[in-house]
C-alpha cells in the first residue's frame, strides 16, 4: 500500500512554477480565491492539513491553535517575518514553525533604498504632478527636495536586510551608517563596511535617515511614537520597510503635519491594507502597498524556501528555517 502524500494547505496563490512542483509532491489545497482566509476557514484548513503554509495575512492566533480537533504539525511560512503567528501557542501545541529568510534580503533593502530616494527626492508628488497635467515646465526654484549623497543614515535593527540597505546607501550614495540594536556587529559581519553602532536616542537625533529594520516584537510595537519622533531633526525622513505596527502610525501622521519631521516612506502599515486617518492627504509621505520582497524572483525563491522547509519536515529532517 503506497504511502499517504502529505497535506499541504496554501492560503494564497503562490508563484506558479512553485505551485506545480508541490502539487506533483504533495496533496495540495490552494485558497484559490486569493483573498484573505476567515478565522473559520484557517481553522478548517488547521483541522485538514499537516502543513499550513500562512502568509503576513493570516493571524494564525492562540484560538485557533488551541482548537481540539488540530492536525497541522508545521506552519511553513512564506515569509521572513513571522509575528502573525501566535508563537507561544504553536509550542504550546508542539507545532513546529519556519520561515523564509535570506532570499528576499536584496529585494527588500532595494524597496527602502526606493523609498529613501523617493521621500528625499519629492519623487511621489512630481510624478503625481505630470500626470495631472498641471505641470508648468521647469524653473530654478521649482520642486526643490532633499540631496541624499553623503548624509547620515540610521539603521535600527542590522540584521540581513538592514546591512544589504546600509551596504547600498554608503558604497552607492557615500552615506555615514549609524546602527542600533540589542548588539554590536562584528568586524567580519560588517565586512568593510564602516558603520557606527550607538544606543537608539542618539541614532534618533544624529541621523538625516531613520530606517527600521527591526522585528515586531512587543519590545518594538510603537518604538516609534511623538516621542521618539520629536527626537529626530525636523528635516529628517523615516523609512518603515519591516513592520507596520513597529510606527505610532497615527502620531506619525501628526509629525508629518506639523512639520516635526520632513517626511516618510512607508511600504508597511499597522492595520494592513488599512491606513491611519490623514495618512494619503500628506504630501510629504510616499506610501506603497507591502512590496518588499515583491519580485518574480524573489517570491519564487521565497516558494522554494518553504517547499524545502516542508520537504524536510516530510522526511523527518531537522528544519532549514526553524523559529522560535
Ligand atoms: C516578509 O517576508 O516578512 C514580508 O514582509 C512578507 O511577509
Amino acid at each position: 500500500m503506497s504511502k499517504a502524500k502529505l497535506r499541504v494547505f496554501l492560503t494564497r496563490r503562490w508563484p506558479e512554477s512553485v505551485e506545480r512542483v508541490m502539487s506533483e509532491s504533495f496533496d495540495l489545497r490552494i485558497n484559490r480565491s486569493n483573498r484573505g482566509m476567515t478565522e473559520s476557514e484557517l481553522g478548517e484548513a488547521l483541522a485538514w492539513a499537516d502543513v499550513l503554509c500562512p502568509t503576513v495575512t493570516d493571524a494564525i492566533t492562540a484560538q485557533l491553535l488551541s482548537a481540539e480537533h488540530l492536525k497541522t504539525r508545521l506552519l511553513a511560512n512564506f515569509g521572513v517575518g513571522f509575528n502573525h503567528i501566535d508563537m507561544a501557542a504553536a509550542g504550546h501545541a508542539g507545532i513546529a514553525v519556519t520561515n523564509t529568510p535570506g532570499v528576499l534580503t536584496d529585494a527588500t533593502a532595494e524597496i527602502a533604498l526606493t523609498l529613501l530616494l523617493s521621500t528625499a527626492r519629492r519623487a511621489g508628488e512630481g510624478e503625481r504632478l505630470v500626470r495631472s497635467g498641471e505641470w508648468t515646465g521647469w524653473h530654478p526654484t521649482h520642486m526643490l527636495s532633499t540631496q541624499v549623497t553623503g548624509k547620515t543614515l540610521g539603521i535600527i535593527g542590522l540584521g540581513r536586510i538592514g546591512l544589504a540597505f546600509a551596504r547600498q546607501a554608503h558604497f552607492g550614495l557615500g552615506m555615514q551608517i549609524l546602527y542600533s540594536g540589542r548588539s554590536s556587529r562584528s568586524a567580519g559581519e560588517l565586512n568593510g563596511l564602516p558603520a557606527r553602532y550607538c544606543d537608539l536616542e542618539e541614532l534618533l537625533r544624529q541621523s538625516d535617515f531613520v530606517s527600521l529594520h527591526c522585528p515586531a516584537t512587543p519590545q518594538t510595537r510603537h518604538l516609534i511614537n511623538s516621542e521618539t519622533l520629536a527626537l529626530m531633526k525636523p528635516e529628517a525622513h523615516l523609512i518603515n520597510t519591516a513592520r507596520g505596527d513597529i510606527v505610532h502610525e497615527s502620531d506619525l501622521v501628526q509629525a508629518l503635519r506639523h512639520g516635526v519631521i520632513a517626511g516618510a516612506g512607508l511600504d508597511v502599515y499597522e492595520a494592513e491594507p488599512q491606513l491611519a486617518n490623514g495618512l494619503t492627504q500628506l504630501a510629504n509621505v510616499v506610501l506603497l502597498p507591502h512590496m518588499g520582497s515583491g519580485t518574480t524572483q524573489t517570491r519564487v525563491a521565497m516558494g522554494q524556501c518553504a517547499l524545502a522547509n516542508i520537504r524536510a519536515f516530510a522526511a523527518g529532517e531537522p528544519l532549514p528555517n526553524q523559529v522560535g
